[in-house]
């Protein structure tokens, strides 16, 4: 029988035309996401997914899916999946990692740029007929240049953002666990960074260790003058902490594509002018998007032909089937 795989929501039609010659594809060409209880239904004949990282897949959703075989999510982080109960069912799940790399460092750099140099503010400025005259002090920002940035979470795009940061002549400061690698980067406590950084910016997975790792305590210890960029994942920071910082001016700024409860926003938030704000979209552009959503459909195809996927995460898994 034709293996039977699901894409949960609107992909780039090239990860269906991968799919396609292998199995039979169930395309839910939408853009509104389902409940897991709605997955539920629709995986339990399924022996392959392809997810995005608001599809949400717990236990309960991966039981009712007998002969499921590969979870594949078209996003670098997998926190929507319980990816120890998918290990413990022998179930693959796979990810898109490098491919975004560079792209995200560029719209941590853009949301960066965006926030310390009033683009928002001045686009508006313009827009609304308020231009009269040049001015000395017209929307002054701060300076990036020769300023310190720290950065937590020192992975592919914690390294990427480093060099860009060089680019711009810029001290580099992380905390993490792993090297910096190339990166000309000095390693130092959390609370060190903080109390140090012109700017702070997250590329740390989601984990139960990195959730509100940014949360009051820590806001306080950043400088008064400082900024926070959030491109990695929401619930990393204290949202309702940080809207209390921004709005008592105990930090200078914040960038944020992502959020705690996507796309809720905190109360506060929206009324705050020193934010500004994206609706995730690190790996957003056409290239990095359309090459996501293939390597999710190679995954799926390698393993349809009884290959090891090349972007697996839980490779017990792999050893498991195996067996
Ligand atoms: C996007 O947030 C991703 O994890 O790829």
């Amino acid at each position: 029988m034709t293996p039977r795989v699901l894409v949960t929501r609107h992909v780039y039609p090239a990860a269906l035309d991968l799919l396609r010659p292998h199995a039979d594809v169930e395309y839910r060409d939408r853009r509104d996401g389902e409940t897991a209880s709605e997955l539920t239904a629709r995986l339990h004949d399924k022996v392959a997914v392809v997810c995005q990282l608001t599809d949400p897949l717990p236990a309960a959703v991966l039981d009712a899916a007998p002969e499921l075989a590969i979870v594949a999510n078209i996003a670098v982080g997998y926190d929507n999946i319980d990816l120890a109960a998918a290990t413990a069912r022998g179930i693959l799940v796979t990810n898109t990692p490098g491919v975004l790399t560079e792209t995200t460092a560029d719209f941590t750099f853009a949301l960066l740029l965006a926030v310390a140099r009033r683009v928002l503010d001045a686009d508006r400025f313009v827009r609304d007929g308020r231009w009269q005259r040049w001015e000395i002090d017209l929307l002054c920002g701060v300076d990036v240049h020769g300023k310190t940035l720290g950065i937590v979470g020192m992975g592919r795009i914690g390294r990427a953002v480093a060099r860009r940061a060089r680019g711009f002549g810029m001290r580099v400061l992380y905390a993490g666990q792993r090297d910096a690698g190339e990166a000309d980067a000095e390693r130092t406590p959390l609370d060190d960074l903080l109390a140090r950084a012109d700017f702070v910016s997250i590329h740390a997975p989601l984990t139960p260790s990195t959730r509100h790792l940014i949360g009051a305590r820590e806001l306080l210890c950043m400088r008064r003058d400082a900024f926070l960029i959030n491109t990695a994942r929401g619930p990393i920071v204290d949202e309702k902490a940080l809207v209390e910082a921004l709005r008592e001016g105990r930090i200078a700024g914040a960038g944020l594509d992502v959020f705690e409860r996507e796309p809720a926003l905190e109360e506060g938030l929206l009324q705050l002018d020193n934010v500004v704000l994206a609706p995730h979209l690190g790996s957003a552009s056409v290239e990095t998007r359309t090459r996501m959503c293939t390597m999710a459909a190679e995954n799926v195809v390698a393993h349809l032909r009884g290959e090891r996927p090349p972007n697996l995460v839980n490779p017990r898994a792999w050893e498991q089937r195996r067996q």
